[in-house]
């Protein structure tokens, strides 16, 4: 048992994915989330500085003394996987876990991945799904307008430039008959039903942020490391920008008002 909180971050709003089905599985948990709202997007940044950020970004959580770290962010996850190794306490990234659960649910075998430029270049999703089952096909794409769409409040399913560009980087994927598609950033599911009312209702999309929730409850669970509290958890929420675009998309994604609650923090001293 412990009652210390899960340190959760990501470049900027992805993340709140997690915290979302966090909430939901966890409610008694407090969490801490960092979005590196300053430094957003880290998708179009070289491995090194992808690294050096997600360095930072995880010193900021442990100086919170938090019992977990989750990478949410899909980058972070495929370009800085040694950071695992240098933590003091577990770490999940959301690879794993989508990989996992986009192999158990495809029938006709054949998974689209989608994700910004740096998560596709290191081909990390293709990669674990082919040593899961190396006769399923994966079709990856790239992006790289969702992220600023996204943090720029563009998440409504009818408005037309969302549908637009959603619409001129999935027709490719979706000629190639995948039944399934991952949603290899954590920002994509804040546009999860625009993405499916391109898509079709038919096309099973595989959560980031959802699965690696789940994932990292088990990993609490098993580890004895769930608090005992009956109270409703308390999240925190730090940026490294202005919290104002944060706090507006945060309050309908996660639907409450988290105004007033945002702190804005200087990631360049850890
Ligand atoms: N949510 C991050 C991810 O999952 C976005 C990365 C970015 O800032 O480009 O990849």
């Amino acid at each position: 048992m412990n009652k210390a909180p899960i340190g959760v971050f990501d470049s900027g709003l992805g993340g709140l994915t997690a915290v979302r089905q966090l909430r939901r599985i966890l409610p008694n948990e407090d969490i801490v989330y960092f979005g590196d709202t300053g430094r957003v997007p880290y998708g179009t940044r070289s491995n090194a500085t992808i690294k050096r950020y997600a360095a930072q970004d995880t010193k900021f959580l442990l100086k919170h003394n938090v019992k977990m770290i989750i990478a949410a962010c899909g980058t972070v996850s495929s370009v800085a996987s040694n950071l695992k190794h240098d933590l003091p306490v577990p770490y999940t990234g959301v690879v794993s876990p989508t990989c996992f659960e986009a192999a158990r649910v495809t029938k006709n075998k054949k998974v689209g991945v989608i994700g910004t430029s740096a998560t596709i270049n290191s081909h990390s999703y293709r990669d674990l799904i082919h040593s899961f089952d190396d006769k399923i096909e994966v079709v990856e794409q790239d992006c790289p307008l969702f992220v600023p769409l996204v943090e720029s409040g563009f998440i409504d399913r009818d408005d037309p430039i969302t549908r637009l560009t959603i619409e001129r980087y999935l027709k490719p994927v979706m000629k190639t008959g995948v039944d399934t598609i991952i949603l290899g950033c954590t920002h994509y599911p804040i546009i999860k039903s625009a993405i499916s009312a391109v898509v079709g209702e038919k096309v099973s999309l595989i959560d980031s942020g959802r699965e690696t929730a789940v994932y990292a409850a088990k990993i609490l669970r098993e580890s004895d490391l769930l608090t005992d509290s009956d109270k409703p958890g308390k999240s925190e929420f730090f940026v490294s920008d202005t919290p104002d675009g944060f706090e507006n998309v945060a309050r309908v994604f996660l639907g409450e008002n988290v105004e007033h609650t945002v702190e804005q923090i200087n990631i360049e001293l850890y």
